[in-house]
């Protein structure tokens, strides 16, 4: 859960995670600096760090340059960064390569803010001379929440960069325009940055450009496949450059070093809500949306489960004995207790109920509205009894902020409505589609998704739980560590029902 006092990592304000030499090598080489015609280009690395992507590319110059060219030729070697300990780094990295060599090299490797330099965006400084342009750029670029950021850099970025302008994007997403902005005409670039720009809202204009413009030219997907020491991402090499074609390559990581590989003709991405990249070409499926269909609702949110949920023990006439987690067992009024489902953990429609929160509403107009705290106290003196108990943990509850509908409230209003009823139940995390029927209308549920159908349910589930949504997540949803996929609304909502 965010907090105010949360405090960031380097890593997470500064984007610093180091490239593993495999990953450099394979970008270098599929953007095609490889060979004697590598000399005299001008490369760059925006976004350099300690300089993994450059000493490759020094190396590789080294490899093909007479000696009595090498200085001049490394002088075509750009690298930028934010940070002056980083780009001390790299220089130091590269001087220790040309040491052999017996040269001196001014290098052209600077503290720079990328994103601030003159045509890096477009309209920053329109009208003037654009400062520099090349035939190669590459990198590791930086991946910070905009939200991460101050608000100033966070406005700079929104108001200049046009791929970031819809809601909370990450500045990973401005460094592929400064990319387009920079690359000489025929010029190449090589990226490994997160997958996540393939289905969030908020790369939809990056999506868009590479959709209309159809200057992919190769993407290798590694899904959950973890390449960094540190940090858990899930990344995607992008090659991409400025002019149009059909078809661009995708590939799909087994592992590190093997792939998966099919053209895909952009016709099946153009359009799309979101990127459903995958090695088999999809036929086109005639359906309705799941959303157009049916309802999709969000359990109920407490803010404090461990107060609210509480474990079957047994009946005791109008009572209920629970086991709650702050007070042992308690005796609560079973009018005031409704029985609840965790979605995310939920694996078969017969498992019985074992759990009940304490829901301190009643219905009125057909709507659930907070009971009041006299009334309350009156009808329900031992559930109310148990909240006073509790009343210092509730009150902590969003950073302290009070509760406007009541003290002992839940925290969000969602789903007091629409988690009762029938429905089908399935967790925001999976590794295959789970969904489950739950028949039991006076059952609320937390921690998942429902769908609400009036057609037959039966029909639905068979459709939900079958290979093609399997398949269908797995091209479209979000990686986690370990094979599992997000099951979100966004996502599920356009699944097509035949
Ligand atoms: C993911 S690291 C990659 C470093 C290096 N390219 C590598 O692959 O090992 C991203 C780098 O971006 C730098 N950075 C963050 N914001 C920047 C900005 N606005 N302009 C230039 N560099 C920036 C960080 O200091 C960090 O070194």
């Amino acid at each position: 859960m965010a907090s105010l006092t949360k405090t960031y990592s380097k890593e997470k304000l500064t984007g610093q995670i180091f490239t593993p030499a495999f990953i450099v090598n394979k970008i270098l080489d599929d953007i095609g600096f490889v060979g004697p015609d590598i000399l005299g280009k001008k490369i760059i690395d925006p976004a350099c760090g300690d300089g993994r992507f450059l000493e490759k590319i020094v190396a590789r110059i080294i490899q093909f340059s007479p000696k009595e060219d090498l200085a001049r030729n490394l002088r075509f070697v750009y690298g930028w960064d934010i940070d002056e300990v980083a780009v001390k780094e790299a220089i130091a990295r590269l001087n220790r390569l040309i040491k052999p060599f017996d040269i001196r090299v001014k290098w052209k490797i600077t503290v720079t803010h990328s994103l601030h330099q003159a045509n890096a965006a477009r309209d920053l400084f329109s009208g003037h001379k654009p400062v520099e342009k090349f035939d190669f750029i590459v990198g590791n670029p930086p991946y910070i929440r905009i939200q991460h950021l101050d608000a100033n850099e966070r406005k700079f970025i929104q108001n200049h960069f046009r791929f970031c302008q819809s809601g909370s994007t990450d500045i990973y997403i401005a460094f592929y325009e400064l990319a387009l902005n920079l690359l000489k005409k025929n010029g190449r670039a090589g990226y490994i940055t997160p997958n996540t720009f393939f289905h969030t809202d908020t790369a939809k204009n990056l999506r868009r450009h590479f959709e209309t413009r159809q200057n992919l030219i190769q993407i290798t997907n590694y899904g959950h496949i973890q390449l960094f020491d540190d940090a858990t991402t899930y990344s995607a090499i992008v090659i991409f450059d400025r002019e149009k074609r059909d078809k661009f390559l995708y590939q799909q990581a087994i592992d590190k070093t093997t792939f998966k590989k099919r053209f895909v003709d952009f016709t099946e991405i153009k359009g799309q809500k979101f990127w459903q990249l995958s090695i088999n070409r999809r036929k086109p499926i005639k359906g309705r949306r799941l959303g157009d269909l049916a309802r999709i609702h969000v359990g109920i949110t407490t803010l404090a489960d461990k107060i609210y949920m509480m474990r079957f023990i047994e009946k005791d006439g109008d009572y209920l004995w629970l086991q709650s987690k702050h007070h042992g067992a308690i005796k609560i009024e079973r009018e005031v207790l409704k029985p609840i489902i965790k979605a995310s953990i939920i694996k078969s429609p017969d498992e019985p109920i074992r759990e009940f929160v304490l829901f301190p509403y009643k219905k009125v107009g057909g709507r659930h509205q907070i009971i009041p705290e006299d009334e309350l106290k009156k009808k329900y003196p031992m559930a109310y009894a148990y909240l006073r108990q509790v009343k210092p943990l509730l009150d902590k509850r969003d950073n302290g902020r009070p509760n406007p509908v009541a003290w002992y409230a839940f925290g969000r209003t969602q789903g007091l409505d629409t988690t009762f009823g029938e429905k089908i139940l399935f967790s925001p995390m999976n590794k295959e589609p789970n969904f489950i029927l739950s028949r039991n209308k006076e059952a609320t549920f937390y921690s998942g998704y429902c769908i609400k159908y009036d057609g037959d349910y039966e029909y639905l589930l068979k459709q939900l739980n079958s290979e093609r949504m399997k398949e269908y997540i797995q091209i479209t949803a979000r990686d986690f560590r370990g094979g599992w996929k997000a099951y979100n609304k966004k996502i599920v909502q356009e699944f097509l029902i035949t």
